[in-house]
């Protein structure tokens, strides 16, 4: 399974520190040129890869850290998603209702990135929380996945797993995982609830 990460400001960067802190390697991608943040990527660590957005589409998991009215571009970048798995990191706090057709925003999504997968999911933290270590007294910090598609939900928490996360699977986009998912001015009720479980 290989990994990218679309976006690589507050929220890619944070991500970016897990991949880093367990030697997973990640390739990073924005609209610039990688030459112009490929210090900062390595100086989060050697795992991680700035790439170009041509290039971070090739990876099987690929996270879309962008703001969520960028999405459409990204989505763009290939005719079909068939095969891949996008993790849908955005929240559209503050998107009119109606620019979403009244459907959860990551349903928007998913219909953006044709044939591919749409997992919700790492996006209920704040950046500064989900860049943290996330062992935290012997627990592990909790990140909620959604997703329409069972089988993808379960590949994404492995690899949370692999961060060193603990995943909880809310189910389908429409039902637990509108939980996670801001809608007009309203946040999900799970959006910043920072939980640790026990095992
Ligand atoms: N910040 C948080 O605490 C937080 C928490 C949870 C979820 N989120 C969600 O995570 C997403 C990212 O938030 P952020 O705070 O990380 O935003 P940010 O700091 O503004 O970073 C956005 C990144 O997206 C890149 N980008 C924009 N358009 C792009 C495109 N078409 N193709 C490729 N890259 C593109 C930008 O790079 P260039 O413009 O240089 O290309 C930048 O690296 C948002 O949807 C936000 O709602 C944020």
């Amino acid at each position: 399974m290989t990994h990218a990460i679309i976006g690589f400001g507050k929220i890619g960067q944070a991500l970016s520190k897990s991949f880093a802190r367990n030697g997973i390697d990640v390739s990073v991608a924005t609209t610039r040129d990688p030459d112009s943040f490929a210090a900062e990527a390595a100086a989060i660590g050697p795992s991680i890869k700035a790439v170009s957005l041509a290039e971070a589409i090739n990876a099987d998991i690929i996270f879309l850290a962008v703001r969520f009215e960028a999405h459409s571009d990204v989505a763009k970048a290939l005719p079909n998603w068939q095969g891949k798995i996008i993790v849908d990191v955005t929240n559209a706090y503050g998107v009119p209702v109606e620019k979403l057709r009244d459907h959860p925003s990551a349903k928007v999504v998913a219909d953006a990135f044709t044939g591919g997968t749409v997992v919700k999911g790492f996006n209920h933290l704040a950046a500064g929380t989900l860049g943290q270590n996330p062992d935290v007294k012997g627990g592990r910090r909790v990140v909620f996945l959604a997703s329409d598609d069972e089988a993808a939900a379960t590949k994404v928490g492995a690899l949370a797993e692999e961060l060193g996360f603990a995943p909880v699977n809310l189910g389908g986009l429409s039902e637990g995982g509108l939980l996670v998912q801001a809608r007009g001015d309203k946040w999900g009720k799970l959006i910043f609830e920072d939980l640790v479980k026990f095992d």
